[in-house]
């Protein structure tokens, strides 16, 4: 006979943009399983994620996927306890294969469902590792798709302190990616070649917005780029051919320090505003190493010196780990959706 063990696993999934995601976690912290599927060559000569060829590839991998993270959970379907999906934000025909296919095994397997909020789990990736830590804490989640500073209060309930006010600061790695004809997803590769250029070779402009705003801007400094590299009048010059590999790679340290300087910057500023005693930092940009110094650099510095808990750099990009991580807390609040569950676009 079948005999159910204490702990609570739940499978999560996660569509949100260009990675199909499925794992099963225990417990909130106990990783059985997790799969990723990234489409990054599928929309690597477009420079960014095409919504449709998103939408088609998550229908394509979905089943695979989830039949994958639960085979190597070692867990059996009947003892799964929940099924978790990130329905907000996102792109919303990607959101949609995610949430259809939880509320489809929700429904068949008779498990409760749970929403989650795909930047409320970026903030659990930074702290699935850790134990205890101390509040008030500030998270910055910066992404693709967003760049934002929260007060972490509990797990279901951040407060939004700022956000950014047009491009994310990892979609201004990837256009600048484009400006400089590096490969796409463009933050890595722009990390890559920055090692060997010189970040004080160009003074790029860090927007602030005001001494006491929490947002952010990241327009500014990706125009700046496109004129260093085409010229001001952007006619014909195209400077960017001529350059060489040394010069790029400055442009590229420059850039990479300019929009970490502002990054560190509104996460001090908020860490100031709530009196916060520890740190929290996760989303594609968080693998960033010169990011990552910073904040260690800022935290061990400050007076007195702050906890920092940033998302291992596997947890940074997508992953579905964070959504099933999440939902083990609304499991316990027996927060349930439903299947009248839709994606959303904003959130
Ligand atoms: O969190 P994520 O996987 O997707 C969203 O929710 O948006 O983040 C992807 C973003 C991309 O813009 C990518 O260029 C950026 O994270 N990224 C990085 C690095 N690795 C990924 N940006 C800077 N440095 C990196 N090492
Ligand atoms: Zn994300």
């Amino acid at each position: 006979m079948h005999t159910k063990t204490e702990s609570i696993n739940i499978l999560g999934i996660e569509t949100s943009c260009d990675e199909t995601a499925a794992a099963v976690v225990a417990n909130g912290n106990v990783v059985k399983s997790s799969v990723v599927a990234s489409q990054g060559k599928l929309h690597e000569k477009y420079g960014g994620v095409v919504p449709e060829i998103a939408s088609r590839a998550h229908i394509e991998n979905i089943y695979p996927v989830v039949a994958e993270a639960i085979e190597k959970s070692g867990i059996e379907s009947e003892d799964i306890d929940a099924i978790a999906v990130a329905n907000q934000p996102g792109l919303t025909i990607a959101l949609m294969v995610g949430v259809t296919a939880a509320k489809t095994l929700a429904l068949v397997w008779e498990k409760p469902l749970i929403a989650i909020n795909h930047l409320h789990a970026h903030m659990q990736s930074a702290i699935l590792t850790t134990g205890d830590f101390e509040l008030p804490a500030a998270a910055l989640i910066v992404s693709g798709g967003h760049t934002s500073v929260y007060n972490y209060r509990r797990p279901l309930d951040p407060k939004l302190l700022g956000a950014t006010i047009d491009d994310a600061a990892g979609e201004a790695f990837d256009k600048v990616a484009i400006i400089l004809k590096l490969p796409y997803p463009g933050g890595p590769e722009i990390e890559k070649i920055a090692k060997e250029g010189n970040p004080q070779a160009i003074n790029f402009p860090r927007s602030m917005l005001g001494p006491d705003s929490l947002d952010f801007s990241f327009s500014g400094i990706k125009t700046a780029v496109l004129y260093y590299c085409h010229g001001q009048d952007m006619k014909g010059k195209n400077l960017i051919d001529s350059m060489s590999r040394r010069q790029i790679a400055d442009v590229a340290a420059s850039f990479q320090a300019a929009v970490v300087d502002v990054l560190l910057e509104k996460t001090r500023r908020a860490a100031e505003k709530i009196n916060a005693r520890t740190i929290l930092v996760g989303g594609g940009v968080a693998s960033n190493e010169n990011l990552r110094a910073g904040l260690r650099a800022m935290c061990e510095s400050s007076s007195p010196p702050k906890k920092l808990l940033i998302a291992p750099k596997h947890y940074c990009t997508d992953n579905a780990v964070m959504v099933a991580s999440l939902a083990y807390h609304k499991f316990k609040a027996r927060a349930f959706a439903d299947l009248s569950l839709e994606p959303e676009a904003s959130g």
